[in-house]
């Protein structure tokens, strides 16, 4: 059986695979939210995201199991002028240092065993910008997986980030650079919260399957 990094690499190895050099449209919409600082894109592909955060000043370390998608993404950097540090990493083994970054994106890769290492490698204060596909997007289009396990289920993201402060919140069908996706959206803010309110947050946050 090939492992994930070989499947990766195939898909990356040649042809261009996400969708442009355009940023995510949620990202850059959301960008003035953001706190400046060291940022993390978590499965960063060719690129895109990571080179535009170095262009809005973020300090970005770009993580992604597949050389070939990092290659892009280092070629994409030079060519718009920024600097991007990346690593050839698989986050089922990677280990996100504790209080690390000011801002973590994770985009169109969905491992829930991160979630907790993704709020622990945050500072307080920081934020995290978490997009993917929700189940919906099976009958919807080709896009996206075909497997459900890497699908989020209705409320499943809003849930994994509920002791955090939810910034901003979206989930359903949305055209955004002119084709319809099913998708949940989420920005979230690493705060302190005593432990009696964080269970007051999660009962109240707790929603019907
Ligand atoms: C659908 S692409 C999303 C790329 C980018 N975030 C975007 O939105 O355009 C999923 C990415 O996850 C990476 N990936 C898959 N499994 C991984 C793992 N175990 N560790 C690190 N990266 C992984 C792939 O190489 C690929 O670049």
């Amino acid at each position: 059986m090939r492992s994930d990094q070989e499947r990766w690499d195939k898909k990356y190895k040649g042809k261009r695979v996400d969708s442009g050099t355009e940023a995510n449209p949620f990202l850059r919409k959301h960008i003035h939210l953001l706190p400046k600082g060291k940022a993390l894109d978590i499965a960063a592909g060719e690129g895109k995201n990571a080179v535009f955060l170095a262009h809005r000043g973020f300090d970005v370390e770009a993580v992604d199991i597949s050389k070939f998608a990092l290659r892009k993404a280092r070629k994409l950097a030079k060519e718009s002028g920024v600097r991007i540090r990346t690593l050839q990493a698989d986050f089922d083994h990677y280990p996100l240092e504790e209080g690390r970054y000011d801002l973590i994106i994770n985009f169109y890769f969905l491992d829930r065993h991160l979630i907790p290492k993704i709020k622990r490698g945050l500072k307080r204060g920081g934020k995290v910008v978490f997009e993917t596909f929700l189940k919906e997007q099976m009958s919807l289009s080709n896009d996206g997986p075909k497997n459900p396990r890497y699908l989020l289920k209705p409320n499943e993201l809003l849930t994994l980030f509920r002791e955090f402060r939810i910034l901003f919140y979206r989930e359903g069908i949305f055209k955004e650079g002119g084709t319809k996706k099913a998708v949940a959206s989420l920005i979230a803010e690493k705060v302190r919260i005593s432990p009696q309110r964080s269970q007051r947050t999660q009962r109240s946050l707790r929603f019907p399957r």
